[in-house]
């Protein structure tokens, strides 16, 4: 059974997410980064995927092989920062199918409202690993995974960069049957809800927007 909360110290992860917090590193830098980083947090969150066996030629003997079983897993982009995650995953598992979610928070309410929803069908068969690099409030991860699970999904997991304490919280209060794979924890959110140290807005940092 995988941990309610994996953090993965491998030294290589922690090395590239040094990298990716100093400001000075550039977005071309920084997405290689994220797309690096992502493929060995993938290899945490897919720990459990179902296997079977089958029937192939080595040039030696004929032997009952590892393969994956059953449907394919789905990815789940949160928008837009998810994306950067996105990419470095599906090289590593090409087959997976993939979906979005996008929210953004009601400056009234200050609530995560859905403006985009497309996800792969029979999401009850499937791993589904929802990603977004940063876990800080909670509030858009816990709403998105609200709405896969209204989509069927029952087997899902929650792939990010940084987490706060704050977040992981709300996250494990909210969806305590989502584990949670991450390369840190961080100190806390500050007053504007980033994380400390953290490394900035992600998806700014990805796409050099401001
Ligand atoms: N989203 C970000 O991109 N960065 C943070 O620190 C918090 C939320």
């Amino acid at each position: 059974m995988i941990d309610p909360l994996t953090v993965v110290d491998h030294p290589l992860v922690q090395h590239k997410l040094t990298l990716m917090r100093d400001q000075n590193t550039p977005s071309a830098e920084f997405r290689r980064l994220l797309r690096e980083i992502s493929q060995l947090l993938a290899y945490e969150v897919t720990r459990e995927l179902a296997m079977t066996t089958r029937r192939i030629e080595t040039p030696i003997e004929t032997i009952n092989a590892p393969v994956l079983a059953g449907k394919k897993l789905a990815l789940i982009s949160i928008l837009r920062a998810g994306n950067g995650l996105l990419d470095g995953i599906l090289e590593l598992v090409p087959g997976a199918r993939v979906g979005f979610v996008g929210l953004y928070r009601d400056e009234e309410t200050l609530e995560p409202v859905q403006y985009y929803f497309k996800v792969p069908e029979h999401l009850d068969d499937r791993m589904v690993i929802a990603v977004d690099p940063m876990l800080a409030t909670g509030n858009s991860s816990v709403a998105a995974i609200d709405l896969l699970k209204k989509a069927g999904a029952t087997n899902i997991r929650f792939l990010c960069l940084l987490a706060a304490p704050e977040g992981i919280k709300r996250m494990q209060e909210a969806h305590p049957d989502v584990p949670i794979v991450t390369a840190s924890v961080d100190e806390k959110l500050n007053d504007h809800g980033y994380i400390v140290p953290g490394l900035g807005d992600a998806g700014d940092r990805m796409f050099g927007t401001k």
